[in-house]
């Protein structure tokens, strides 16, 4: 029976369990400054904290592929040489406690440019170290600025901008890079009919939809090794369609399923399948409502799938896993209240918590 804590291996990458950590905005980087976007001292100890508590993999949070592309000025970015150092010890302190260093990158599109949520999270203008944002159309999320229109020549820019980020954290030693699809920042934008009102070869059809978010793909996976894995995040439905009294139009579990078989054509390792975000739109209370998403992509499409959301039992979890509807899991809010949640998590299910010599002696 396959349990959390059976190993995973994915392309010649050996994970050494299932519960992963899941990727989480600190908004804790340098905003000004010429370290502005690099790791500081709390993701340090944020991200190890985490990997000695016994996580196999470490997803750092959503790191912007360019400036404007990060969710707020205080996000993590890797749009420049000067902050690849700071992201290699990053990645060295995960690996000196046991995890594979992962690291989400992406972009924010019509949804960057915001305070810390702690702060109110309103949308911040240029006098407030903010920027003007982009989107596949001229179409606002509710209570933000109209972004401006994507040309195509700005897509390419865009693309390209993800692969240079891949290449900066393949030298700094990252294991895993994963394209953010999810949660309404830009590639989703292009996903869903809801927020993608283009007329040309980028907008409509599906496979016009998909076309922006695969040549990403395409580029990141043209970069990174052969031997090491590509994740994709994505939302599995825009919960539109989910309410038959809604009139728009959005992004569907059926779209997700079309769109992970093409993307793992195109080099894509595992989905990491989550939901909502594009547009406001009720979230079922269900704790299985985003997990049984995650195994419907798994059924239809025989791809490795991770599976988030309100996962805060390990029995829960190891019946995730034992049953087949994901192949990993990843826990969010979990590891912010306890950094030592899996570890835990193994004591409870009778297997071996990570051995960490400068703690082991002595328990
Ligand atoms: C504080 C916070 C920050 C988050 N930041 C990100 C992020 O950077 N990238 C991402 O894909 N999801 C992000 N998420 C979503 C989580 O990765 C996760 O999918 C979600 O919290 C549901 O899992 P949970 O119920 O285990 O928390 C964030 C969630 C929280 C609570």
């Amino acid at each position: 029976m396959t349990t959390p804590f059976t190993p995973l291996r994915l392309r010649d990458l050996d994970i050494s369990n299932r519960l992963w950590m899941s990727p989480m905005c600190t908004y804790s980087a340098n905003a000004t400054g010429p370290a502005t976007g690099s790791p500081t001292d709390f993701h340090l100890a944020q991200y190890t904290a985490r990997a000695a508590g016994g996580a196999g993999l470490v997803m750092i949070e959503a790191t912007g592929v360019r400036a404007d592309g990060r969710i707020s000025p205080y996000d993590l970015g890797l749009w420049d040489d000067t902050q690849t150092a700071a992201f290699t010890r990053l990645a060295a302190s995960i690996t000196a406690a046991g995890a594979v260093p992962a690291i989400q990158l992406a972009h924010a599109g019509r949804k960057a440019s915001v305070d810390k949520p702690w702060l109110g999270g309103s949308p911040l203008d240029e006098t407030q170290n903010g920027w003007p944002i982009v989107g596949p159309s001229e179409t606002a999320f509710p209570g933000y600025p109209a972004p401006a229109e994507l040309s195509v020549t700005e897509i390419a820019d865009i693309v390209d901008a993800f692969a240079q980020a891949a290449t900066r954290a393949l030298q700094a030693r990252f294991q895993v890079v994963e394209v953010h699809a999810a949660h309404g920042y830009l590639l989703h934008s292009f996903l869903s009919p809801a927020s993608n009102t283009r007329t040309d070869n980028f907008g409509g059809s599906f496979n016009n939809r998909i076309r922006f978010p695969l040549e990403v793909i395409d580029a990141v996976r043209a970069v990174w090794p052969e031997d090491r894995p590509v994740f994709l995040r994505v939302s599995t439905t825009d919960w539109i369609q989910e309410n038959p009294a809604d009139e728009r139009t959005g992004w569907t579990v059926e779209e997700t399923i079309e769109f992970s078989r093409l993307a793992a054509e195109h080099g894509v390792d595992l989905v990491d399948s989550s939901s909502g975000g594009t547009e406001p739109a009720p979230i079922p209370r269900e704790r299985d409502y985003q997990t049984r998403n995650a195994a419907r992509i798994r059924t239809e499409t025989a791809l490795p799938v991770a599976a988030v959301g309100r996962i805060n039992d390990a029995v829960w979890a190891a019946e995730l896993i034992a049953d087949g509807h994901a192949d990993a899991l990843f826990l969010g809010r979990p590891l912010l209240r306890d950094a030592s949640w899996i570890n835990n998590a193994a004591t409870t299910l009778g297997a071996q918590p990570r051995y960490i010599e400068q703690y082991d002696y002595a328990l």
